[in-house]
């Protein structure tokens, strides 16, 4: 589903969809200051005296390691520049490009876009990438990002070549810097003989997001990304909040971007939780048919009371649901049941995933208890209750 505004037509939502995309780098990378300064200070002997170096990102899916990487080599090859040191770099997707050939021939490809897409060896493959830098007495910072679906596919071998790339010329010019970016630790996975050529103190871990600092994340894309006052506050609360589950910025994104769509189709200028629901329901819906059907009346009596208060809020406190569960459960003929039996019930439904719920202390020392609906916009979920519960009256 891609609904982006046509050329010409003003978005009164979006300032700059690209700032969105998958492709976009970000100038700064919130709260990833220390994994910054790390590769920088590893990186530092290449701009002082021309030293090569490797380096390993470590860290699960959507924590900024290839954003970083790319960053980092932008950056880098800028402050090489200004040390009339030539520095480039090419990120290399191991996932697209899974074997030794296919990454050998990007790297190839990166100096001469005519190269036979066959019938050279690696060793002749590494020779004229060789024979490239050299001539243009260039340093080359080679990202093998996912670099561990092509050590699964055991090209070992070309993480030990690109490692010591320049050990048979002696006295020669350091010419490659490796950086290997991967989900799990990567050394692990190396043989001996590469592996001594690592070190592992050159690992950066990039530890999942907090819902703050996805919070924050957030906030620096809106500003890019959006016009100013039009996504509301509690909407970027609960966009942290599921994304949280993961901590994952990539999902956070994607949240941000298709609640803009969903607001935009319906010509609203302002982005609600009922929109960051609805674009959850569209990314990654938990809440099935199946599990609403597994409830028995009483429950989703109470289901339908959370819906019912929530309307398009981010969140609602148990007091209210549970005023709202008395009208309810009066309105479907059924006895609504005391406050303990309540709080086992919405206990329940919390453990089924269909809400999320959070404590917050207030001033007085008292404990207020949250309660939302992450996953389905208010609107469907409440309809389909309304259906169930009246079928089964009719029986
Ligand atoms: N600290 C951050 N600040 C701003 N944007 C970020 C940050 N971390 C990740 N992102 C964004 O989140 C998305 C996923 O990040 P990415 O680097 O692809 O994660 P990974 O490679 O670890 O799976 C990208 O769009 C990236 O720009
Ligand atoms: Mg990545």
């Amino acid at each position: 589903m891609r609904t982006l505004p046509q050329p010409g037509v003003q978005s009164k939502i979006f300032k700059d969809a690209s700032k969105l995309s998958f492709d976009f780098v970000p100038e700064k990378l919130v709260h990833r200051e220390r994994q910054l300064e790390k590769l920088w200070m590893l990186f530092r002997p290449l701009l002082d005296s021309g030293t090569s170096q490797t380096a390993f990102l470590i860290g699960s899916v959507g924590t900024g390691k290839t954003a970083l990487s790319k960053r980092f080599c932008l950056d880098l090859v800028q402050a090489a520049q200004e040390r009339k040191r030539a520095v480039d770099f090419i990120v290399v997707n191991c996932r697209q490009r899974n074997t030794e050939t296919s990454v050998l021939l990007r790297l190839v490809s990166h100096f001469d876009e005519g190269y036979p897409d066959r019938g050279f060896s690696s060793a002749e493959m590494l020779s004229s990438l060789r024979k490239h830098l050299d001539k243009r007495r260039l340093h080359m910072v080679i990202v093998l990002d996912e670099a561990d679906v092509l050590l699964k596919k055991g090209a070992g071998d070309l993480i030990y070549h690109l490692s010591r790339f320049d050990e048979e010329k002696v006295g020669g010019r350091a010419s490659v810097s490796l950086i290997l970016v991967s989900q799990k630790n990567v050394l692990d996975m190396l043989d001996p003989a590469s592996l001594s050529t690592f070190r592992r103190a050159n690992a950066i871990t990039f530890d999942k997001y907090t819902t703050e600092e996805l919070k924050d994340i957030i906030d620096s894309r809106i500003q890019l990304a959006f016009f100013s006052n039009v996504v509301r506050g509690d909407a970027v609360d609960l966009m942290a909040d599921i994304s949280s589950d993961w901590g994952d910025a990539r999902f956070a994104i994607e949240l941000l971007e298709k609640s803009g769509m969903l607001a935009e189709e319906e010509g609203i200028d302002a982005i609600s939780p009922e929109h960051v629901r609805a674009a959850k329901a569209l990314t990654y819906s938990v809440v099935t048919e199946s599990r609403i059907e597994s409830l028995d009346v009483q429950r989703r009596l109470v289901l339908l009371a959370i819906t019912r208060s929530l309307k398009d809020q981010a969140y609602v406190t148990t007091g209210e649901v549970e005023r709202s569960y008395a009208v309810t459960a009066e309105e479907y003929g059924q006895r609504a049941r005391g406050h303990t039996q309540f709080w086992a019930y919405m206990q329940d439904i919390s453990n089924e995933g269909l809400i999320d719920t959070k404590v917050s202390s207030d001033v007085a020392g008292g404990r207020t208890t949250y309660i939302s609906l992450p996953d389905i916009p208010t609107k469907v979920l409440r309809q389909k209750l309304e259906e169930m519960l009246k079928s089964s009256q009719a029986i």
